[in-house]
């Protein structure tokens, strides 16, 4: 079986207050509340990349693990805000932290699913051929959206979280992992152009095309609850347990208000699910590591507790994953 032997989170230090972003866009820090409940959201500075921010979450999962960088077999880099267009950040992250010359590969544009995702890449492989898979989610995307759309710019934040998986001696296994995707909602959350159908453009950049992040926002939140609280439903039932079991759901955080209508379909308690959102908005990829790792900093994980991790994205893509520390 597949477990988490170690886990790391990064935040760039840089905070964004909604009044701050009411300074620069038609917003107020009541409308993003009341909206979203987000509060603050972290954003890296000039001189931090993605691959900076993947490389500091990986170093303390690798630590956490009490292992070093030569015994990692194998890395899985989740990201849609990516160091380079051209390779892949798992390839730079390989070379920073000195992991010798195992396989890397990125899984990208699938929004903020990416890292459950991930993870149930990981543990297929660990299962195939048993080695230390490091698993990654991170995103810059302050960098790379729009700041002047304010139906998106106030919901996003910088973060990066990682784990190490593996055989051997582990914090928690991994019991199950269920996925989906509904290609036919592609159209509700996209970024059109830069690929091969609409090309980047010296007009696609004056109207900052490339950065236009195109979202449908109800029909992506009503989405959102549905497939997660169902993929949370269904991997319990492929474990044989049930809500009462579960001491912490760490959901995908988007919006305090998806989370708390995630929370009310499945009838979980409001003390057992993790939330962050207000201090870091939605970090894409980053999301769900990050929370993870920072509920079990804080105390809010023990040994013995029954963890969900779930997340949608873009695609449109859900999972859930069913965690036994
Ligand atoms: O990884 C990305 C995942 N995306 C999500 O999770 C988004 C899911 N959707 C949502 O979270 C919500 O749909 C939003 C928070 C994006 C929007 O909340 P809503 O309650 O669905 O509001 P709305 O889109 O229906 O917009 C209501 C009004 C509109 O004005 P009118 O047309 O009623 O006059 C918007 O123009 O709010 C306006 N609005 C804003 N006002 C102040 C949109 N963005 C803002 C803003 N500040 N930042």
């Amino acid at each position: 079986m597949a477990g988490i032997l170690g886990l790391g989170g990064y935040v760039p230090e840089r905070v964004m207050s909604n009044d701050d972003w009411a300074a620069l866009v038609d917003t107020t820090d009541e409308w993003i509340t009341a909206r979203t409940g987000i509060k603050r959201r972290r954003f890296a500075s000039d001189d931090e990349s993605t691959l900076d921010m993947a490389a500091a979450a990986a170093e303390l999962a690798i630590k956490d693990a009490d292992l070093s960088p030569a015994d990692i077999g194998e890395i899985i880099v989740a990201t849609d805000t990516p160091e380079l267009y051209l390779p892949d950040t798992s390839s730079l992250l390989q070379d920073r932290l000195g992991c010798g010359n195992v396989p890397t590969y990125d899984l990208g544009g699938s929004g903020c699913a990416g890292f459950v995702q991930a993870l149930d890449v990981a543990r297929a492989r660990i299962q195939f051929a048993p080695r230390k898979v490091l698993v990654v989610g991170v995103e810059l995307i302050s960098r790379l959206m729009s700041w002047k759309s304010r139906a998106t710019c106030v919901l996003f934040g910088d973060a990066a979280g990682a784990v190490v998986m593996g055989p051997g001696e582990a914090k928690a296994e991994v019991l199950d992992v269920v996925t989906g995707t509904d290609g036919s909602k592609a159209d509700i959350l996209t970024l059109r152009t830069g690929g091969t159908r609409h090309p980047f453009s010296i007009d696609a950049a004056k109207t900052e095309a490339h950065r236009n992040i195109e979202m449908h926002g109800r029909e992506v939140f009503r989405e959102a609850v549905l497939r997660m609280s169902s993929a949370v439903t269904d991997v319990l039932r492929r474990i044989g347990k049930s809500v009462a079991d579960v001491a912490l759901v760490v959901p995908h955080q988007a919006n305090k208000r998806i989370i708390d209508a995630v929370r009310k379909r499945l009838g979980v308690a409001e003390e057992s699910v993790y939330v962050n959102v207000e201090e870091y908005g939605n970090t894409g990829s980053a999301s769900v590591p990050f929370a993870l790792w920072e509920a079990h900093q804080t105390g809010r994980i023990n040994a013995g507790d029954l963890v969900v991790l779930t997340a949608f994205g873009a695609g449109f893509h859900w999972a859930a994953a069913a965690v036994q520390f």
